[in-house]
């Protein structure tokens, strides 16, 4: 079972550069979140200062009512052990075959034997797909197997939390859908909770339960995916929509006279396209966490666009997911 993260009032700098300031948001037990954010508005830095890699200059990170940000040195490698992360480059040793990098956390932080660390490390690499590549080093596999290596030692000390930055970054589109689907997979099965950086619309748009929007140094929004796809605030509708028209330029800031000039032109922001169905575990199977459809809408009166939860085989998931129920208490596989 997860554990739910309260980060409030969270704020870092570096010398006089402020990288963002007064970040609150919870990171529910158990459920997928997604933060977004033009490059360099640091989303990884969010990740390290949430595992304590980097300290916050003001603001508390609480986890099973320790705060995170204003502890010990004990307390926190204690609480470290919660986490799983999923760099984004990897950060696989380059000497070690992805035998001995996906072991190297059970032989530096237990004391199990090694034909205990075997079968938990080939667990792990059958579960991302990587038995038969255990003797290889990282520089002689592709980086989409390096990913999911990654993913395998991430896994390795059953973390609460699972952190990924960018695990889709360099994947075909394929991959990233076989990817996704690994991830869903992975929060049915070990409940964690998840927060995963990524640039990739399609992943933000489909896969977690709530979505975060990092800009100008501030986390613009933060909630339910279906609250922020169908969201008329500029920013989030400009990013989550990967529109050029909007407050975001190619610098990241689009300056005063270019903003002025897309007003004048009057250009019309557009209608949002449908929101698409969230990408469900396979094999009938339901995430814990899982919010049936339209829930967030239904609740706050909101129509969504018309086309909205039915995916590309023509399946309206409004209509779908009370038969996944069924199927799902009916213990169908
Ligand atoms: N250890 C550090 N010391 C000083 N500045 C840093 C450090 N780490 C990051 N920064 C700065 O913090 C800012 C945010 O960096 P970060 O890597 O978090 O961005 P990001 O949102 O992850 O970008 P991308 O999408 O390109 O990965 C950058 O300006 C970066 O130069
Ligand atoms: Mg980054």
């Amino acid at each position: 079972m997860g554990v739910e993260v309260v980060v409030d009032g969270l704020t870092k700098s570096f010398g006089r550069q402020v990288i963002w300031e007064d970040v609150s948001l919870t990171l529910p037990a158990g459920e997928i979140s997604v933060l977004l954010g033009p490059s360099g508005t640091g989303k990884s830095v969010f990740l390290k200062t949430l595992v304590g890699l980097l300290r916050p200059d003001r603001g508390h990170i609480w986890i099973d009512g320790h705060d995170l940000a204003n502890c010990t040195e004990n307390k926190l490698y204690e609480l470290r052990r919660l986490f799983g992360v999923l760099f984004q480059d990897g950060a696989l040793f380059g000497s070690l075959s992805l035998y001995d990098n996906v072991a190297f956390p059970l032989r530096e932080h237990t004391k199990r034997s090694e034909s205990q660390i075997r079968q938990i490390v080939m667990e792990k690499m059958e579960l991302v797909g990587l038995v038969g590549a255990e003797g290889k080093l990282p520089g002689e596999i592709s980086g989409g197997m390096r990913k999911r290596a990654g993913l395998a030692r991430a896994l390795v000390l059953d973390p609460e939390i699972i952190l990924f930055d960018e695990p889709d970054s360099g994947l075909d589109p394929v991959r990233t859908a076989y990817l996704n689907q690994l991830i869903v997979d992975l929060n049915a099965e070990t409940e964690a909770t998840f927060l995963i950086v990524t640039h990739d619309i399609n992943t933000a748009r489909t896969v977690p339960d709530d979505i975060g929007l990092l800009f100008r140094r501030e986390l613009v929004m933060f909630g339910p995916r279906e609250m922020l796809l169908s969201s008329d605030e500029p920013v989030v509708r400009q990013f989550l929509n990967a529109r050029k028209h909007g407050p975001i330029g190619m610098s990241e800031e689009k300056d005063i006279s270019e903003l002025e000039a897309e007003a004048q032109q009057g250009h019309d922001p557009g209608t949002l396209p449908p929101i698409p169905p969230q990408l469900m575990p396979s094999g009938n199977r339901l995430r814990r966490t899982q919010r049936p459809p339209g829930t967030w809408l239904a609740a706050n009166g909101v129509i969504p666009p018309q086309g909205s939860f039915v995916d590309d085989r023509g399946r309206n998931w409004l209509e779908e997911y009370p038969r996944l129920i069924n199927a799902h208490l009916n213990g169908v596989r």
